[in-house]
């Protein structure tokens, strides 16, 4: 069969290598990004359907606007200012989980060979998403608090991106935070070279400690935000949204058309049902203190297990925990070692477009019990002292 040239690029083989593998009971998995499906308020949720069916009955199975549920466009304004402004329903669409609208960013923007920026290392979703487009990613230096402006501004002087993909809160993979500071000045850098920024945030709720900073589209008119409720309700839900000026949601809605038409109505009027009845932060409170239990559970045990032979980074919020071997060159290679030990992890490789080796990995906290990340650690230690 003759598949776009793109399609040779992905690490889909490796990624359904890790998904079957994670099928075994035995098997203890680092691998995904899954929330605790413990705490999927499931009982709320049946509630919030019902009553939509009881209430709204034919309406919420008939096609509805591309740019979503008007009411829930109205809710999802007020969490938001651009630039200090209140920002209007009409900045808003509703997006079938935020990797669709990753992907209508892509296909509204990218023509093959564009050039976009993203940090290193970078979300895998991402990079599919831009790649299949034909995009050409090119990585901006990082330090511990993510993109450095400096490096930026060298980067923009030789290329111009069509815009920089970045996710300021604990991001995936490498658990970063961005300050108050960095913000501002990435911002400054941006306003001078007219770059449009896309700030993705999935994990900006999970906060276990530290300071709340504002968002980067709160700041700055150039700025493309992207969220979700995968991460603070459920992910099959996928009800994501966009949040742009008026004539950027207006061209994605018209992709969106081509797409989907629209994003589960049924599904946005019930998530719309559960926000109205403020069930929402009281539910993030619940998350916050089980992953930060699990963050410390699986801090413990590296440092147990695995002491000088990694240095880590202690996320304050979401999901992640990146480490790096100090006695292995490639974690690619202990994979199926580890699979034969019965753990899984994501070697750090697949989160850098550049194609480099590395030592690190991505290790998820948020879908396993303290004692089941204690004894998976054991394993991985074990695995990687072969
Ligand atoms: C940084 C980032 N962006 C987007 C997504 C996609 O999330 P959604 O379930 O909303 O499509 C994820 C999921 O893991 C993610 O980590």
């Amino acid at each position: 069969m003759q598949y776009a040239s793109w399609m040779e690029a992905t690490g889909e083989g490796f990624i359904s290598e890790i998904l079957k593998a994670a099928q075994d009971p035995n098997m203890i998995s680092f691998a995904g990004g899954l929330p605790a499906p413990e705490l999927f308020p499931d009982q709320a949720l049946q509630r919030c359907f019902q009553r939509v069916f009881e209430e709204q009955g034919k309406s919420s199975l008939q096609y509805a606007q591309t740019a979503g549920h008007p009411q829930l466009r109205q809710w999802l304004a007020q969490q938001h200012q651009r630039n200090g402004k209140p920002v209007e329903a009409e900045e808003i669409v509703v997006t079938t989980g935020s990797q669709q609208g990753l992907s209508l960013l892509a296909q509204t923007f990218l023509d093959p060979g564009d050039v976009v920026f993203v940090e290193t290392p970078t979300y895998l979703g991402a990079i599919q998403a831009f790649q299949g487009f034909r995009a050409q990613l090119m990585t901006i230096p990082c330090d511990e608090q993510g993109i450095i402006p400096e490096e930026l501004e060298t980067m923009l002087k030789q290329v111009t991106p069509k815009f920089l993909y970045l996710i300021p809160n604990y991001q995936n993979p490498s658990g970063k935070i961005m300050g108050l500071e960095r913000r501002i000045a990435l911002l400054k850098v941006a306003q001078a070279y007219d770059l449009l920024l896309v700030e993705d945030n999935p994990y900006g709720e999970l906060r276990f400690e530290g300071e709340r900073y504002p968002n980067l589209i709160d700041l700055g008119d150039q700025v493309i935000y992207l969220g979700t409720f995968s991460k603070v309700l459920a992910p099959g839900l996928r009800v994501g949204y966009v949040v742009a000026n008026p004539d950027i949601i207006n061209h994605l809605c018209q992709t969106k058309e081509g797409v989907d038409l629209h994003s589960n109505n049924l599904t946005q009027r019930a998530v719309l049902e559960f926000l109205n009845e403020g069930l929402l932060p009281g539910h993030i409170l619940k998350l916050c203190t089980l992953y930060k239990e699990r963050r410390e559970a699986m801090v413990q045990a590296i440092e147990k297990y695995l002491g000088d032979d990694v240095d880590m980074i202690i996320p304050s919020g979401g999901l992640f925990l990146w480490a790096r071997f100090k006695k292995i060159n490639n974690s690619f290679d202990y994979v199926q070692e580890t699979i034969r030990q019965n753990v899984l992890y994501v070697p750090g490789a697949l989160f850098y477009p550049d194609g480099r080796v590395t030592s690190e990995v991505r290790l998820n906290y948020s879908c396993s019990t303290p004692e089941t990340i204690e004894e998976g650690v054991r394993r991985l230690a074990r695995a990687v002292r072969v």
